[in-house]
């Protein structure tokens, strides 16, 4: 069995999409399973719903340690207990060390909330209206040093309205996230995309599936 582990901070919404998809679509019989949500922070609604579906849920505060790299060891202590073919962000907002990400290179995976390479970093909706994008959208990469740098894995595609908000705009975006990001953790678990060179490699019909265009 190839386990999949989740990496969290808050409602955790994209790993319930995640949860949703592996049973509906009994990744089980393609020997991938969710082994285990882990969260910085002991809070995080998601943690509960990971109880509530009879994963492992781990909470591992990071300001408990004194340094990032203290954290860092001990998440990758964590996260190696299960000896992961991927590792999934979703909504994890601690940045992490070139040393972790390196550790896991090319299984690693986060979702980021616009079209990359457009708009690194937080407040992406505010930012997209106000630069009067038209279109918006998220995006899942592998995990590099740069931040929301990585290589494009797949991305889902909204059009911006005249009276979005960043609001309504992160509303109507979610649930796209929720249709790529399964997609996109089954298809590296499965091998149907790899890191090579810095690029995400796969064939037309995978690529196909991984872009959603409302
Ligand atoms: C999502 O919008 C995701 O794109 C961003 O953080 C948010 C996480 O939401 N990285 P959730 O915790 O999965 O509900």
């Amino acid at each position: 069995m190839k386990n999949i582990v989740v990496l969290i901070s808050g409602r955790g919404s994209n790993f319930e999409a995640i949860l949703r998809a592996s049973r509906e679509e009994n990744w089980e019989a393609d020997g991938l399973r969710i082994a285990a949500v882990i969260s910085n922070r002991p809070e995080a609604l998601g943690l509960e719903k990971a109880r509530e579906a009879g994963i492992e849920a781990v909470a591992l505060d990071h300001k408990a340690y004194p340094t990032r790299e203290a954290f860092e060891a001990k998440l990758a202590e964590a996260v190696d207990r299960y000896d992961p073919a991927v590792i999934v962000l979703a909504g994890f907002m601690r940045i992490l060390t070139e040393g972790f990400v390196n550790r896991y290179e090319g299984r690693i995976l986060n979702i980021h909330p616009a079209l990359l390479p457009l708009f690194p970093g937080l407040d992406t909706h505010r930012r997209a209206i106000e630069a009067g994008c038209r279109v918006h959208g998220s995006t899942v990469h592998f995990v590099s040093a740069v931040l929301d740098g990585g290589a494009i894995i797949g991305q889902s595609v909204v059009k911006i309205l005249p009276s979005d908000t960043p609001e309504t705009l992160a509303a109507r975006l979610l649930p796209f996230e929720h249709k790529i990001y399964p997609r996109c953790v089954r298809a590296v678990a499965l091998g149907e995309v790899r890191l090579e060179d810095g690029c995400a490699r796969m064939t037309d019909e995978v690529a196909e599936r991984l872009a959603v265009l409302s």
